[in-house]
């Protein structure tokens, strides 16, 4: 049977696009970026916040004519949008073949099957703990940076996070399937890995834990670079700092969401820190770990955050200044606990939007800074491919996660180089190739 053309729409987290990866190599399908010319149409959906879920409908909307001129392709839709609202998709909208929620990926080739055999449309969201780590992601020839899923589902409980809800309990993956997996990519040719989870560094499996996850990786040889993300702040243990220490592969940087500089607005929100423990992990990262780099996520306008809440937030940037943050508007979630608040306890849109405006203002100017604090300096950078903007340059990023554009040649895409930092911009840094 000639391959299937696959066109696929991926909206969220690095776990969506881990996923739509897997949904194409589940397929055995090629890519096409043409929705007309492809046999089946699948919006991988994000379920994150309302707009997330508004445009996965709008995205959906778009292929009705296309279905109406070829009944024959077969449209999808997949993801946590998809987990979330389940059998009444289809009923909203009939021109969906299939419904697929983020675990039962490990079934797509059959319902596909039975789509064209029988004709029948299928809501699949149930799924089979044996298969929830099935099927490896497709892999593009020439990255030289790739995923790893360690771990899906989560077991924390924020009180405005849909995604436990979506994406069920936590589960583990096997070490030596972990490391099977990401030994495969290597012989690829990738050069760093980024192992994925909700709350990655809570990842533990027959009595080890995450610190040995980054020791067995960092043995894979030629391996240049390990990195890690989503971790929980609760979740940072010595065994994982020591771990960072010790493999040299493991990049000085970490993703850890603070969400709020509020004591009262943690605790509401069930994330089981105060903002005085948080800062002492971040200087005990700092202390231990050289030149480290933090990255983080921000809410603003959580039901209850008054203006003092949201000024300890802005006093918290100042203090831990962060190397980047992503901020976002709150936004009630069907079913999670803090979408029971209504009325006078609710932050109205407008302050809300004024929140965030001048949170990601404060932190641009912090970013720029320390973007420009790096003028001088020598870096290592892992070269991922040609510059987006001019063709005698290269692209790649700092051990500390920034990225970084200097002259060079291609030939250079999947090598580590040394380059002298020359300038700051607000998203990226400019150097010279140190030869
Ligand atoms: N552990 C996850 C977090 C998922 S959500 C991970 O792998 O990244 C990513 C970020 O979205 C969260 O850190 C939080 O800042 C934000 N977020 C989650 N639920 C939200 C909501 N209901 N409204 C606004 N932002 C939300
Ligand atoms: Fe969501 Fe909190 Fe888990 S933000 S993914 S419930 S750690």
């Amino acid at each position: 049977m000639p391959k299937k053309n696959l066109y696929i729409e991926t909206y969220g987290c690095q776990m969506n696009e881990y996923d739509s990866d897997r949904i194409t190599a589940a397929l055995d399908a090629v890519v096409t970026d043409d929705p007309k010319r492809a046999d089946v149409i699948i919006v991988n959906t994000c379920a994150i916040r309302d707009k997330a879920d508004q445009k996965a409908f709008s995205s959906l909307g778009k292929y009705k004519h296309i279905k109406a001129k070829n009944p024959d392709v077969i449209v999808g839709v997949a993801g946590c949008v998809a987990q979330l609202y389940g059998d009444s998709m289809l009923k909203r909208m009939p021109h969906l073949d299939f419904v697929l929620g983020p675990r039962a990926i490990p079934k797509l080739p059959e319902i596909i099957s039975d789509i064209e055999r029988k004709k029948i449309r299928t809501v699949e969201t149930s799924y089979d703990i044996e298969e929830l780590f099935d099927v490896e992601p497709y892999h593009k020839a020439g990255e030289v940076t790739g995923f790893v899923s360690v771990q899906q589902g989560c077991n924390k409980r924020c009180t405005y996070c849909i995604v436990p809800y979506v994406r069920g309990d936590e589960v583990n993956r096997a070490l030596e399937d972990i490391i099977t997996e990401t030994e495969n990519l290597v012989n690829k040719g990738v050069r760093e890995i980024t192992f994925i989870g909700q709350t990655v560094n809570s990842w533990k499996q027959k009595g080890y834990k995450f610190g040995d996850l980054l020791r067995a990786a960092g043995d894979i040889e030629d391996l240049e670079r390990i990195r890690f993300t989503t971790s929980y702040p609760r979740d940072i243990t010595k065994r994982m700092i020591d771990a960072m220490k010790d493999v040299p592969q493991i990049c000085p940087h970490i993703h850890l969401p603070v969400q709020s500089g509020s004591n009262d607005v943690l605790s509401k929100m069930n994330r089981t820190y105060s903002r005085e423990w948080f800062v002492d992990t971040v200087n005990r990262l700092r202390d231990e770990i050289a030149d480290f780099a933090i990255s983080t996520d921000i809410i603003v306008g959580f039901p209850g955050e008054t203006d003092k809440d949201f000024e300890e937030t802005m006093t918290l940037l100042e203090e831990i200044r962060f190397e980047s943050a992503f901020s976002f508007i709150y936004s009630p979630r069907p079913g999670t606990p803090a979408a029971e608040i209504s009325g006078d306890e609710c932050v109205e849109k407008e302050v809300a939007s004024t929140r965030l405006a001048q949170l990601q203002q404060r932190q641009s100017d912090i970013t720029f800074e320390n973007n420009n604090n790096r003028v001088g300096t020598i870096e290592e950078v892992l070269v991922e491919g040609p510059s987006k903007k001019n063709e005698n340059f290269v692209t790649g990023r700092t051990t500390q996660n920034r990225i970084t554009n200097f002259m060079g040649p291609q030939a250079l895409i999947g090598s580590v180089v040394k380059v002298k930092i020359t300038e700051g911009l607000q998203n990226s840094i400019r150097g010279e190739l140190v030869v």
